[in-house]
């Protein structure tokens, strides 16, 4: 049974300013983990800004987003090229707040996963269903099907996954550790190579400090997408430390 490192992830989403620099110290002075992975993913106007004040402390770097295109004329868009040159490591694909509020497609969420691997960026996939699927018991082959559809081809060590219902993000909601698990091992399952007990998968919606082991004692979490309770410096060195 390979031993899948813990990776917490941070999403700042449009949160931040320059001013937040003082963000990493108080999280270096809180954070008392260490096997465990840690990524923030601040605002693409901030990824400079922050790059090598988180190299200092451990911290990777991650974009929320990436064009699927390598360079040109596309106003507005940033590549994966330049998230790599900037320091990125990792790259947020196919949010949620992108596929509904960006008219994102599976179609194109592949894409922008297969950009991030041309340029050695580990894309973080998410998927997850809404509340509706979920109540009408739809859930997992909703999520199955999203996942299908915009899985670009690539070992299980070169991308990560992350679930999020929709339902359960910003709403202080959170899955229950069963009904995670339960998307958590169908995702490893439906993992099409032989690699898939090395696939990470994240869980994201409403992780909080309070929540957070019950979600990481499950078999198939390895970790989790972090929205709201990434902004407060204290709060998510507890989340890393309550995860490892
Ligand atoms: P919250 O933790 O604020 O619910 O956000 C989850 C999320 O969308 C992370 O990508």
């Amino acid at each position: 049974m390979p031993t899948r490192r813990p990776l917490i992830a941070g999403n700042w989403k449009m949160n931040g300013r320059l001013k937040d620099l003082a963000w990493v110290e108080t999280f270096a002075e809180a954070v008392s983990a260490d096997n465990c992975d840690v990524l923030v993913c601040p605002p693409a106007i901030l990824l400079h800004a922050f790059a090598g004040a988180f190299q200092g402390q451990g911290i990777s770097l991650g974009a929320q987003d990436c064009s699927p295109e390598p360079d040109g004329a596309y106003t507005g868009d940033i590549s994966a090229r330049m998230l790599k040159d900037i320091g990125c490591t990792h790259v947020i694909v196919g949010h949620s707040e992108r596929r509904d509020g960006h008219g994102e497609t599976d179609a194109l969420v592949r894409r922008k996963a297969e950009a991030a691997l041309n340029e050695g960026l580990t894309p973080i996939l998410c998927v997850g269903e809404h509340l509706q699927e979920r109540e009408d018991g739809r859930a997992v082959g909703a999520v199955l099907a999203q996942l299908a559809a915009s899985l670009p081809d690539a070992d299980a060590t070169r991308l990560v996954i992350a679930y999020e219902p929709v339902w359960a993000i910003g709403t202080g909601r959170s899955a229950g550790p069963d009904e995670a698990q339960e998307m958590h091992a169908a995702i490893r399952a439906a993992w099409p190579g032989a690699d898939g007990a090395q696939l990470r998968i994240l869980y994201g919606g409403s992780v909080k400090p309070d929540n957070v082991e019950a979600l990481m004692a499950c078999a198939d979490i390895d970790g989790a997408l972090v929205g709201g309770a990434s902004l407060d410096p204290a709060s998510f060195a507890r989340l890393v430390n309550l995860s490892s």
